[in-house]
């Protein structure tokens, strides 16, 4: 086989051979599907600007210097989210794009600097209206490009749900293998490890890998590095023998009855195979989330021919980031809280819920969205829980709250990654395979070697000077 390096380096020739055209055809259809639903549902396509200002969608900017205005930047956007929420104070209601994103962040095999979003957004609406619009879109497509039927609507998780049932907040539905609490069971137990956790005000949480009883102590020791990867402090295991004898480290601690109420909740049965994780909530359900996953491929108990949709909602709108020392968004500054948790926003701000949610495809993060705040003083206050003082706002955001306090509607929208669903579709194993000249790792294009130098005369009419020329 080529290597990918190779591959990307003459990519016009890999596409001629390779499954990469189909793949393109593919995200053809997808968005010609996109376009002519949403035409018929009375959306206005409209492009936004490339060369833009800095919008905070949690990654860092990528900045184009002015030649004209020397020392001043545009940003490229993160997303179209300020344009698209003056689009609704200008009155168009209904907006869509196919848009592209630029981040600066680190990359994977599902983000790429610059990646394309179905973009929308909505006035007069609730999460209801913009679910409805992406479950129909999803429907069409699903329908027009893999020919799968799915069923409406599509389930719908809180985010404390997700992770309290699979320690995830993009959990992938297309099998079981439910998390379970412990902590009603195993209150007494005589194993110090989760009684004192319990005690702690912890989770003893544990899930039953179906049917592997079997596997090797290796997986087990390569499972505890994964869970302590996430911070747990062990992942304790039982076997479940005939007449759900349990055995391992751990059995001779329990009773006999919380042995039979643990057989009892994780409807054991022989040969399957008990992980628990005892510690602070988000550890435990966090690390177990993923040994769920890996367990379930272990046991290829994933079907890979199923399309399982979910919404994730009630995200909470603010998480405290040590670093900052202050409280950042989950989503973006502009999303709405639950009415019922406003007053908390001074008292406990990391307790209010936020009127977002996240569409899952297959345990991908597809898309999320949000109700804005629609009122300036309230976009003021939020900015304030942030920790962006009046001026800085006035500086980042003037437009918008000048916008918002010349009567802007009540509106929500959301973005999907196109690039995302177009992988998920084709069946392949990275967004790079779904983009005709995707960039590397590190954020190369091998194929026309950028980023690259320019020449000096360039720079000087950008007013710039390279201080350290060989980074690399
Ligand atoms: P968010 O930041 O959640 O929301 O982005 C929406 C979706 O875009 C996709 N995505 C990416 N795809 C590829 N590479 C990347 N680097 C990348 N980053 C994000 C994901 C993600 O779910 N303005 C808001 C939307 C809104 O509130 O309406 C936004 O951009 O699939
Ligand atoms: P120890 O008593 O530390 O030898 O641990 C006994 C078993 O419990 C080992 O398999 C550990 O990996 C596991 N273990 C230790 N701490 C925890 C914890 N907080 N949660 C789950 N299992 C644990």
């Amino acid at each position: 086989t080529v290597s990918e390096d190779l591959r990307l380096k003459y990519r016009y020739l890999d596409m001629r051979r390779s499954r990469l055209i189909e793949n393109l055809r593919i995200r053809h259809r997808v968005a010609k599907i996109t376009r002519d639903f949403l035409d018929e549902e009375g959306f206005l396509e409209i492009e936004t600007p490339i060369l833009s200002k800095s919008t905070p969608e949690g990654a860092r900017d990528f900045l184009i210097p002015s030649r004209i205005q020397p020392g001043k930047f545009y940003a490229l956007p993160q997303a179209p989210q300020q344009y698209k929420q003056l689009l609704m104070v200008a009155g168009v209601e209904k907006y869509f794009q196919i848009a592209r994103c630029f981040r600066d962040e680190d990359l994977r095999a599902d983000r790429q600097p610059e990646f394309t979003q179905i973009d929308l957004e909505m006035s007069f609406v609730s999460p209801a209206d913009v679910m409805g619009v992406i479950e129909r879109l999803l429907v069409r497509i699903m329908k027009g490009v893999s020919g799968v039927e799915v069923e409406l609507p599509f389930p719908q998780l809180t985010y404390a749900h997700a992770m309290d049932r699979y320690g995830s907040d993009k959990p992938d539905l297309r099998f079981g293998m439910e998390l379970k609490n412990l902590n009603d069971v195993l209150a007494e137990t005589s194993f110090k490890v989760f009684s004192s956790v319990i005690a702690a005000g912890g989770l003893v949480k544990g899930l039953n890998a179906k049917g592997q009883a079997g596997v090797t102590n290796r997986q087990l020791d390569a499972w505890t590095d994964v869970v302590k990867a996430f911070g747990a402090k062990g992942l304790a295991s039982l076997k479940v023998g005939e007449g759900r004898d349990l055995s391992g480290q751990i059995a001779k601690f329990l009773s006999d009855q919380e042995q039979a109420e643990l057989c009892e909740r994780f409807e054991a049965e022989q040969g399957d195979l008990l992980l628990f994780v005892a510690d602070k909530p988000v550890v435990a359900n966090t690390a177990l989330g993923r040994i769920r996953l890996e367990a379930a491929r272990l046991a290829d108990c994933i079907p890979d021919d199923k399309f399982a949709f979910a919404w994730v909602t009630e995200f909470p709108l603010l998480e405290y980031d040590e670093e900052r020392e202050r409280y950042v968004s989950v989503h973006h500054p502009f999303t709405s809280p639950v009415t019922d948790d406003i007053a908390k926003l001074d008292t406990d701000p990391s307790a209010v819920r936020a009127q977002a949610y996240d569409i899952v495809m297959n345990g991908v993060e597809l898309g999320g969205g949000s109700i804005r705040i629609h009122r300036p003083d309230f976009q003021e206050r939020m900015f304030g829980v942030l920790g962006i003082g009046v001026d800085e706002a006035r500086g980042r955001f003037g437009h918008l709250l000048d916008a918002l306090s010349l009567g802007a509607p009540p509106h929500g929208g959301v973005a999907l990654g196109f690039d995302r669903l177009v992988m998920l579709l084709a069946g392949a194993a990275s967004i790079r395979d779904v983009i005709a000249f995707p960039k590397t790792a590190r954020a190369s294009c091998l194929m026309t070697s950028s980023p690259s130098e320019v020449a000096k005369e360039q720079l000087d009419e950008l007013h710039i000077r390279c201080v350290n020329q060989d980074t690399e």
